[in-house]
């Protein structure tokens, strides 16, 4: 274990300027270990000052961060060993590999490489164990000292996977429908016109579905020292943009290998804490999973911020005719489903000794 105990570790990130970009920004400015010292994007932000480039969201933009100048997306040209990316996925399949080759961790959001079986797709607290794959990449990769990339999940699948990883560990989860009312700030900036948005809802998000449905059988897969053993679970997912600012509100039926009684599947959500790995560690919550006790909840307004956005909250957890039970899940897209789940992953890779030496 090594955690720095004196300067801050630059940082740079990749696509600073969109929708999950300014989430880092934001929570990196607050950051104990880690320090932005440079932001890239577009060849049409590139060169400007951050705080003429970003169509700032955030509140108060940090003035150190406003007066960097925006770089391309070169990895010749950034500096810092650990990049956050929260590129676009029409650049991120080539721009994420190359920083890697140059040598640089990159803790990726976008899809991209997601699936692929030597890249780990982690939430610490479920699945802390796929960083392992990272030798394997560099084996295979040839990636330059101190490369690799890390991936967090679809926001909508990472809310659903800590809903359901308790109940998994077990009871075993043997099929799952979910339904997901997803918010607009999961379409990045400028996202979804406000015509379409506002007083509606759109029961179609482009390729969603499919990252939900593979994405969890990885993520609640087992790495058995070569590589991940997928979850042998099936899952249907229906996905909906409704007009919320944050929050993807899933509703889950689950079929269980071991069925149990509801006070069960209830005692064993609220008592999961995930791996013991995080504890402690700034971006960790006091509790990633919170059970609520009111019918009425979770709710997108009231609960999105649980845990500085790094708790999901479940409720409503009831029988249910199809399968064993049904409950809902609410969880922050732009941090724990993006920049707060890959800053925590790079957290554990500092506390593992894997970077940031
Ligand atoms: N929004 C969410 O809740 C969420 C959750 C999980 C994962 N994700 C994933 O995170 C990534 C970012 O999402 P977002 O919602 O922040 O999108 P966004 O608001 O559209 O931001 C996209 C970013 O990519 C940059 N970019 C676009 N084309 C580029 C290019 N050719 N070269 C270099 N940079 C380029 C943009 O820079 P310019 O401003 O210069 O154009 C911008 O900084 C996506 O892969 C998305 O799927 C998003």
């Amino acid at each position: 274990m090594s955690e720095p105990n004196g300067s801050r570790i630059p940082v740079a990130v990749l696509g600073a300027t969109g929708a999950v970009g300014q989430t880092f920004i934001r929570l990196l400015a607050a950051h104990p270990w880690f320090r932005v010292a440079e932001v890239a994007a577009s060849e049409r932000s590139a060169g400007k000052p951050y705080r003429e480039a970003a169509h700032w969201l955030e509140g108060q933009l940090p003035d150190d961060v406003g007066s960097l100048t925006v770089q391309p997306c070169d990895p010749g040209l950034v500096q810092s060993r650990i990049v956050f990316s929260a590129l676009d996925s029409t650049v991120a399949g080539d721009l994420e590999p190359a920083f890697a080759k140059a040598g640089a961790m990159v803790l990726s959001n976008a899809k991209n490489h997601r699936m692929a079986e030597d890249v780990p797709l982690v939430i610490p607290e479920v699945n802390a164990a796929h960083l392992g794959l990272l030798a394997q990449q560099r084996r295979s990769r040839g990636w330059a000292d101190g490369g690799g990339i890390v991936t967090n999940a679809n926001c909508a699948a990472t809310v659903a996977a800590m809903a359901l990883a308790p109940l998994h560990d077990a009871f075993g989860v043997t099929r799952v429908f979910v339904v997901t009312m997803q918010a607009v700030s999961g379409a990045g900036y400028p996202g979804v016109a406000s015509l379409d948005a506002l007083g509606n809802v759109i029961p179609y998000i482009a390729d969603e579905e499919p990252k939900i449905e593979r994405e969890l059988n990885k993520m609640l897969g087992r790495f058995d020292g070569r590589g991940i053993v997928l979850a042998p679970f099936v899952v249907s997912a229906q996905a909906n943009r409704v007009a919320v600012e944050h929050g993807h509100l899933t509703c889950l039926s689950v079929e269980l290998e071991r069925p149990a009684p509801i006070e069960r599947l209830a005692e064993a959500l609220s008592a999961w804490s995930g791996d013991p790995v995080v504890c402690g560690l700034p971006s960790s919550p006091d509790r990633p999973l919170v059970v609520a006790t009111r019918p009425d909840r979770p709710q997108s307004r009231r609960d999105v911020n649980a845990g500085r956005g790094m708790t999901v909250t479940v409720g409503r957890l009831r029988p249910d005719p199809l399968f064993h039970v049904k409950y809902v899940a609410l969880g922050h897209n732009t941090i724990r489903g993006a920049a707060g789940g890959s800053i925590l992953n790079a957290e554990v890779l500092v506390r593992q000794g894997v970077i940031g030496a």
